[in-house]
């Protein structure tokens, strides 16, 4: 008989992509999902979902929705999560309570009811800055940049004698340092797992995910990731609008090689109660991205605009250092940037425009968080 894989969450952009991979591979799966508004727009299930899926309407708080989403589940792989770094940082008791205390109740069940592999999704956040080395070549884990500095608009950052760092590929030794409650949270999650699964003999792996993109990433959330907002301005012939001066770097993964990456968490043997990078291991600036976009759309005289502004809580640069996936999962991204671009654009095209990422971002600036 199949094996049985509960996705917690599995109705958002990886989660769908894991079930689609999982039932082809062979599974049977089951999703827990809440349908947030925020989300799925109507609150009904996304009509990309997979018909075979066995979908449960619930949330990962309540313990009886979570009791019923376990019966019989060989596997869980937990993605429920809310996800926008600046939103946390006004929805303090939603964001707290949606993920560290939704994983809570999760952990309570899976103690009473332990399964036989847990994969949990963590998320570069919890890095804060990524690793960097002086000009002399010693590694250091940067400290987050302060407000007075990005108000001079001094974006890089900077030794104790000011001069700037340079960014280097960040391994999973690097301690994490959480600068937003997104971050708190996603570590909180991560940590829970990896706590429950060895106090109780249940295999965990958790996946640091870096900057996912591809289709299916909510365009009616407006703390979408930056590549679904900049290619949908573009498809509107509107100019993306960059934060900063648009040399921060990032490493953007596409979402199949995320579900690849779930799908080798659960079937690896070694390799448990560890923490992976999983991107692309390659770093692209935001500026070269939202030119890259104007070229797949067919818009290439559409310049991305520089508004020297910045979100608080931001981080310069941060892209992964995929070895240890690559040695202890078997992990190799398959999909070259420039493909996922035109699938992201091509998929966008079908959606309904949006003016929410906008009204979020003057929610931001309301509160002083972007300035
Ligand atoms: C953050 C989280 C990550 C999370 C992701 C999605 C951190 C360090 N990382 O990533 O864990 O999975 O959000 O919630 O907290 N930008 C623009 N213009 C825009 C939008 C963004 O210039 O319209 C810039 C941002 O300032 C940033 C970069 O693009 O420098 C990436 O932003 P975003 O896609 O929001 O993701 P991160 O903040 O890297």
């Amino acid at each position: 008989m199949s094996k049985r894989v509960l996705i917690t969450g599995g109705a958002g952009f990886i989660g769908s992509h894991v079930a689609d991979l999982l039932l082809s591979s062979g599974y049977s799966v089951r999703v827990l999902d809440a349908l947030t508004s925020q989300v799925h727009r109507d609150g009904a299930p996304p009509i990309y979902l997979n018909s075979e899926v066995e979908l449960i309407v619930g949330d990962v708080r309540n313990e009886s929705d979570v009791e019923r989403a376990l019966v019989g589940a060989d596997i869980v792989i937990h993605l429920a999560a809310a996800v926008g770094v600046g939103q946390s940082m006004y929805e303090i008791v939603s964001y707290t309570s949606a993920n560290d205390l939704g994983t809570a109740v999760l952990m309570q069940a899976i103690a009473a009811r332990p399964v036989e592999k847990l994969v949990c999704a963590s998320s570069m956040s919890v890095y804060g800055e990524g690793l960097a080395s002086r000009n002399g070549g010693d590694e250091i884990a940067p400290q987050q940049r302060s407000i007075e500095q990005l108000r001079r608009g001094v974006w890089e950052v900077l030794d104790n004698d000011g001069a700037p760092l340079n960014p280097l590929p960040t391994p999973e030794s690097k301690s994490p340092s959480l600068s937003s409650i997104y971050a708190l949270g996603k570590y909180n999650q991560e940590r829970q797992c990896l706590i429950v699964g060895s106090a109780y003999g249940i295999p965990t792996v958790a996946l640091r995910f870096f900057n996912v993109y591809g289709p299916r990433q909510s365009l009616s959330n407006p703390y979408t990731g930056v590549l679904s907002i900049f290619a949908s301005r573009l498809l509107n012939d509107r100019t993306p609008l960059i934060f900063e001066d648009g040399n921060q770097c990032r490493d953007f993964v596409h979402v199949q090689d995320v579900a690849r990456a779930c799908k080798l968490a659960l079937e690896c043997r070694d390799g448990v109660n560890e923490v992976y990078n999983i991107g692309s291991g390659e770093r692209r600036t935001i500026n070269s991205v939202a030119i890259d976009l104007a070229r797949v759309t067919d818009r290439p005289h559409i310049a991305p605009c520089v508004t020297g502004k910045y979100r608080a809580g931001d981080i310069r640069h941060c892209f992964a250092d995929i070895t240890k996936a690559r040695n202890q999962l078997g992990y190799a991204p398959k999909v070259d940037f420039d493909t996922g671009l035109r699938e992201l654009a091509e998929w966008l095209t079908g959606q309904a425009a949006t003016d929410s990422v906008e009204a979020a971002t003057r929610e931001l600036e309301n509160r002083g968080l972007v300035a």
